[in-house]
Protein backbone atom coordinates (compact mmCIF):
# COMPACT_ATOMS: atom_id res chain seq x y z
CA UNK A 1 0.00 0.00 0.00
CA UNK A 2 1.49 3.44 -1.33
CA UNK A 3 0.47 6.69 1.39
CA UNK A 4 3.01 8.86 0.12
CA UNK A 5 1.41 12.22 1.40
CA UNK A 6 2.14 13.46 5.08
CA UNK A 7 0.14 16.13 5.67
CA UNK A 8 1.54 19.49 7.85
CA UNK A 9 -0.24 21.74 9.40
CA UNK A 10 0.51 25.36 8.86
CA UNK A 11 1.53 25.64 13.12
CA UNK A 12 4.12 22.93 12.16
CA UNK A 13 4.51 18.97 13.45
CA UNK A 14 5.98 18.83 16.50
CA UNK A 15 9.39 18.23 15.31
CA UNK A 16 10.82 19.56 12.34
CA UNK A 17 13.51 17.31 12.07
CA UNK A 18 11.21 14.32 11.15
CA UNK A 19 10.00 16.44 8.23
CA UNK A 20 13.49 16.39 6.78
CA UNK A 21 13.81 12.57 7.20
CA UNK A 22 10.08 12.46 5.68
CA UNK A 23 10.83 13.74 3.13
CA UNK A 24 14.43 12.50 2.24
CA UNK A 25 12.34 8.79 2.70
CA UNK A 26 10.25 9.45 -0.24
CA UNK A 27 7.69 11.41 1.24
CA UNK A 28 5.27 14.33 -0.42
CA UNK A 29 4.64 17.06 2.27
CA UNK A 30 1.25 18.28 1.94
CA UNK A 31 0.98 22.01 3.44
CA UNK A 32 -3.15 22.45 3.55
CA UNK A 33 -3.76 25.75 4.44
CA UNK A 34 -0.47 27.79 3.96
CA UNK A 35 -1.63 31.04 2.53
CA UNK A 36 -1.15 32.36 -0.54
CA UNK A 37 -3.38 35.31 -1.70
CA UNK A 38 -3.57 36.50 -5.11
CA UNK A 39 -4.88 40.71 -5.53
CA UNK A 40 -7.83 41.13 -7.53
CA UNK A 41 -5.81 42.26 -10.64
CA UNK A 42 -4.16 38.61 -9.73
CA UNK A 43 -7.39 36.59 -10.36
CA UNK A 44 -6.90 36.84 -14.27
CA UNK A 45 -3.91 34.45 -14.42
CA UNK A 46 -6.37 31.71 -12.74
CA UNK A 47 -9.39 32.46 -15.53
CA UNK A 48 -7.17 32.32 -18.96
CA UNK A 49 -3.69 31.05 -20.00
CA UNK A 50 -1.67 33.81 -19.97
CA UNK A 51 0.92 32.11 -22.05
CA UNK A 52 2.22 32.44 -25.46
CA UNK A 53 1.67 28.46 -25.89
CA UNK A 54 4.77 27.75 -27.43
CA UNK A 55 6.20 25.94 -24.34
CA UNK A 56 4.34 23.71 -21.66
CA UNK A 57 4.96 26.60 -18.79
CA UNK A 58 5.36 30.12 -18.09
CA UNK A 59 9.14 30.73 -16.02
CA UNK A 60 11.13 32.96 -14.67
CA UNK A 61 14.85 31.89 -14.24
CA UNK A 62 17.93 34.19 -12.17
CA UNK A 63 18.21 36.95 -10.13
CA UNK A 64 16.63 39.28 -12.97
CA UNK A 65 13.46 36.85 -12.87
CA UNK A 66 13.17 37.60 -16.09
CA UNK A 67 9.29 35.93 -17.70
CA UNK A 68 9.40 34.19 -20.21
CA UNK A 69 6.50 32.14 -22.43
CA UNK A 70 4.01 34.77 -21.29
CA UNK A 71 1.47 36.64 -23.18
CA UNK A 72 -0.67 39.80 -22.42
CA UNK A 73 -0.39 43.79 -22.25
CA UNK A 74 2.80 44.82 -20.64
CA UNK A 75 1.06 45.76 -17.20
CA UNK A 76 -0.11 42.31 -17.08
CA UNK A 77 3.02 40.56 -17.74
CA UNK A 78 4.87 42.39 -15.24
CA UNK A 79 1.95 41.15 -12.32
CA UNK A 80 2.93 38.30 -13.40
CA UNK A 81 6.52 38.28 -13.22
CA UNK A 82 5.87 39.36 -9.76
CA UNK A 83 3.22 37.03 -8.46
CA UNK A 84 6.50 34.40 -9.77
CA UNK A 85 9.07 36.54 -7.76
CA UNK A 86 6.29 36.58 -4.56
CA UNK A 87 5.87 32.76 -4.80
CA UNK A 88 9.08 32.06 -5.22
CA UNK A 89 9.94 34.27 -1.56
CA UNK A 90 6.81 32.33 -0.35
CA UNK A 91 9.07 28.99 -1.32
CA UNK A 92 11.69 30.20 -0.11
CA UNK A 93 9.96 30.85 3.19
CA UNK A 94 8.36 27.35 3.51
CA UNK A 95 12.21 25.47 3.58
CA UNK A 96 13.08 28.38 6.03
CA UNK A 97 10.39 27.24 8.38
CA UNK A 98 9.66 23.67 7.72
CA UNK A 99 12.96 22.52 6.45
CA UNK A 100 15.12 24.83 8.68
CA UNK A 101 18.58 22.52 7.91
CA UNK A 102 17.89 22.95 3.91
CA UNK A 103 18.22 27.07 4.53
CA UNK A 104 21.92 26.80 3.81
CA UNK A 105 22.30 24.43 1.28
CA UNK A 106 19.65 25.11 -1.11
CA UNK A 107 19.43 27.13 -4.17
CA UNK A 108 16.61 27.89 -5.79
CA UNK A 109 16.38 27.37 -9.89
CA UNK A 110 13.20 28.67 -11.81
CA UNK A 111 9.72 29.02 -10.62
CA UNK A 112 6.90 28.05 -13.16
CA UNK A 113 3.27 29.06 -13.72
CA UNK A 114 1.03 26.45 -15.18
CA UNK A 115 -1.90 26.76 -16.80
CA UNK A 116 -2.79 24.32 -19.29
CA UNK A 117 -4.18 20.93 -18.25
CA UNK A 118 -2.37 18.25 -18.76
CA UNK A 119 -1.81 16.94 -22.05
CA UNK A 120 -2.67 13.61 -23.15
CA UNK A 121 -2.41 13.98 -26.89
CA UNK A 122 0.19 14.76 -30.11
CA UNK A 123 2.99 14.21 -26.68
CA UNK A 124 6.01 12.21 -27.33
CA UNK A 125 6.22 9.12 -24.94
CA UNK A 126 9.20 11.15 -23.57
CA UNK A 127 7.79 14.17 -22.77
CA UNK A 128 4.43 12.52 -21.88
CA UNK A 129 4.32 13.37 -17.81
CA UNK A 130 1.04 11.38 -17.38
CA UNK A 131 3.75 8.43 -16.90
CA UNK A 132 5.63 7.20 -13.60
CA UNK A 133 8.79 8.79 -13.88
CA UNK A 134 11.60 10.33 -11.83
CA UNK A 135 12.92 13.83 -12.84
CA UNK A 136 16.17 14.36 -14.74
CA UNK A 137 17.12 17.16 -17.35
CA UNK A 138 18.75 16.01 -20.45
CA UNK A 139 20.65 19.44 -21.07
CA UNK A 140 21.44 19.91 -17.43
CA UNK A 141 23.12 17.97 -15.34
CA UNK A 142 22.22 17.79 -12.22
CA UNK A 143 25.54 15.46 -10.58
CA UNK A 144 25.49 15.52 -6.73
CA UNK A 145 22.47 17.53 -6.20
CA UNK A 146 19.02 16.91 -5.67
CA UNK A 147 15.51 18.19 -7.21
CA UNK A 148 13.14 19.37 -4.83
CA UNK A 149 9.92 21.06 -5.76
CA UNK A 150 7.43 23.25 -4.27
CA UNK A 151 3.59 22.79 -5.65
CA UNK A 152 0.45 24.94 -5.31
CA UNK A 153 -3.05 24.18 -6.71
CA UNK A 154 -4.00 27.74 -7.46
CA UNK A 155 -6.83 26.31 -9.85
CA UNK A 156 -10.16 28.78 -9.59
CA UNK A 157 -12.89 26.37 -9.64
CA UNK A 158 -12.13 23.84 -6.84
CA UNK A 159 -10.57 21.32 -9.71
CA UNK A 160 -7.91 19.24 -8.48
CA UNK A 161 -4.63 18.47 -8.99
CA UNK A 162 -3.90 14.74 -9.82
CA UNK A 163 -1.02 12.45 -9.47
CA UNK A 164 -0.39 9.11 -9.08
CA UNK A 165 2.62 8.10 -7.16
CA UNK A 166 4.59 4.90 -7.35
CA UNK A 167 6.97 2.54 -5.69
CA UNK A 168 10.00 3.74 -3.77
CA UNK A 169 13.14 4.53 -5.88
CA UNK A 170 15.68 1.58 -4.73
CA UNK A 171 12.54 -1.20 -5.89
CA UNK A 172 12.62 0.29 -9.43
CA UNK A 173 16.26 0.80 -9.84
CA UNK A 174 15.83 -2.98 -9.21
CA UNK A 175 13.84 -3.52 -11.82
CA UNK A 176 14.96 -0.86 -14.25
CA UNK A 177 18.96 -0.81 -13.24
CA UNK A 178 20.20 -3.99 -15.02
CA UNK A 179 18.58 -3.07 -18.54
CA UNK A 180 20.36 0.35 -18.71
CA UNK A 181 23.53 1.18 -21.43
CA UNK A 182 27.18 1.58 -19.43
CA UNK A 183 28.21 5.40 -19.04
CA UNK A 184 31.06 6.56 -21.01
CA UNK A 185 32.87 9.10 -19.92
CA UNK A 186 34.42 9.76 -23.77
CA UNK A 187 30.90 10.73 -24.78
CA UNK A 188 29.71 12.52 -21.63
CA UNK A 189 32.81 14.84 -22.58
CA UNK A 190 31.65 15.30 -25.83
CA UNK A 191 28.73 16.22 -25.51
CA UNK A 192 29.77 19.07 -22.85
CA UNK A 193 32.40 20.17 -26.08
CA UNK A 194 29.49 20.11 -28.43
CA UNK A 195 27.33 22.22 -25.73
CA UNK A 196 24.54 19.74 -26.07
CA UNK A 197 24.66 19.79 -22.08
CA UNK A 198 25.31 22.70 -19.78
CA UNK A 199 28.08 20.56 -18.35
CA UNK A 200 29.46 17.22 -18.02
CA UNK A 201 27.13 14.30 -17.55
CA UNK A 202 28.02 12.11 -14.87
CA UNK A 203 27.27 8.50 -14.62
CA UNK A 204 24.34 9.42 -12.25
CA UNK A 205 22.47 11.86 -15.03
CA UNK A 206 23.18 9.18 -17.58
CA UNK A 207 21.30 6.68 -15.28
CA UNK A 208 18.54 8.58 -14.51
CA UNK A 209 18.02 9.98 -17.96
CA UNK A 210 18.12 6.32 -19.13
CA UNK A 211 15.60 5.74 -15.85
CA UNK A 212 13.03 8.19 -17.00
CA UNK A 213 13.12 6.53 -20.94
CA UNK A 214 13.12 3.65 -19.61
CA UNK A 215 9.91 3.68 -16.75
CA UNK A 216 8.18 5.88 -19.74
CA UNK A 217 8.57 3.26 -22.34
CA UNK A 218 7.64 0.67 -20.31
CA UNK A 219 3.81 0.27 -20.85
CA UNK A 220 3.86 -3.25 -18.55
CA UNK A 221 5.15 -1.30 -15.45
CA UNK A 222 3.01 2.04 -16.17
CA UNK A 223 -0.03 -0.26 -15.78
CA UNK A 224 0.90 -2.97 -13.82
CA UNK A 225 3.76 -1.34 -10.87
CA UNK A 226 2.86 -0.23 -7.69
CA UNK A 227 0.67 2.75 -7.20
CA UNK A 228 -1.73 4.82 -6.14
CA UNK A 229 -3.79 7.99 -7.07
CA UNK A 230 -3.23 11.48 -5.05
CA UNK A 231 -5.21 14.22 -5.36
CA UNK A 232 -4.05 17.85 -4.08
CA UNK A 233 -6.96 20.76 -3.81
CA UNK A 234 -6.92 24.43 -4.62
CA UNK A 235 -4.68 25.98 -1.57
CA UNK A 236 -2.82 23.07 -1.08
CA UNK A 237 0.69 23.50 -1.22
CA UNK A 238 3.43 20.30 -1.57
CA UNK A 239 7.14 19.65 -1.27
CA UNK A 240 8.70 16.65 -2.61
CA UNK A 241 12.32 15.21 -4.38
CA UNK A 242 11.00 14.90 -7.91
CA UNK A 243 14.30 12.62 -8.67
CA UNK A 244 13.51 10.48 -5.38
CA UNK A 245 9.45 9.96 -5.87
CA UNK A 246 7.86 7.80 -8.89
CA UNK A 247 5.15 10.70 -9.96
CA UNK A 248 3.29 11.04 -12.59
CA UNK A 249 1.01 14.39 -13.79
CA UNK A 250 -2.77 13.14 -14.54
CA UNK A 251 -4.76 16.11 -14.53
CA UNK A 252 -5.55 19.57 -13.00
CA UNK A 253 -5.14 23.17 -14.66
CA UNK A 254 -3.36 26.32 -12.68
CA UNK A 255 -0.59 25.28 -10.75
CA UNK A 256 2.70 27.19 -9.13
CA UNK A 257 5.64 25.68 -9.13
CA UNK A 258 9.52 25.99 -7.69
CA UNK A 259 12.36 24.03 -8.38
CA UNK A 260 15.18 23.96 -5.57
CA UNK A 261 18.86 22.13 -6.11
CA UNK A 262 20.16 20.63 -2.81
CA UNK A 263 23.61 19.45 -2.24
CA UNK A 264 23.60 15.45 -1.38
CA UNK A 265 25.96 16.69 1.27
CA UNK A 266 23.35 19.01 2.92
CA UNK A 267 21.35 16.40 3.22
CA UNK A 268 19.94 14.95 7.06
CA UNK A 269 21.18 11.72 5.60
CA UNK A 270 22.59 11.66 1.87
CA UNK A 271 22.90 7.57 2.38
CA UNK A 272 18.65 8.21 0.99
CA UNK A 273 19.94 10.15 -2.21
CA UNK A 274 19.40 8.29 -5.31
CA UNK A 275 22.85 8.92 -6.08
CA UNK A 276 23.91 6.91 -3.15
CA UNK A 277 20.86 4.73 -3.80
CA UNK A 278 22.19 3.58 -7.07
CA UNK A 279 26.07 3.66 -6.09
CA UNK A 280 25.00 0.99 -3.38
CA UNK A 281 23.03 -1.23 -6.09
CA UNK A 282 25.96 -1.22 -8.48
CA UNK A 283 28.70 -2.15 -5.78
CA UNK A 284 31.03 1.15 -6.47
CA UNK A 285 31.03 4.65 -6.49
CA UNK A 286 29.52 6.51 -9.52
CA UNK A 287 32.09 7.86 -11.96
FE1 LIG B 1 8.07 15.14 -13.22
Amino acid sequence: MISPILTVPASGPASNGSLAAALEGGAVLMFPDLDFPFSDFERRFTERPFADGKAKNVNIRGEAATLRGAAGTPEEQEALRQLLVRYRAFSKDLIARHLPEYASGISLAGTSYRPFDVDRRKMSWRRDDTRLHVDAFPSNPIGEKRILRVFRNINPSGQPRLWRVGEDFGSMADKFLPKLPGYSALSARLLAALRITKARRSEYDHLMLHLHDALKQDADYQAGAPQADVEFLPGQTWVTFSDLVMHGAMGGRYMLEQTAYLPVSAQADPDKSPQRILARKLGRPLQ
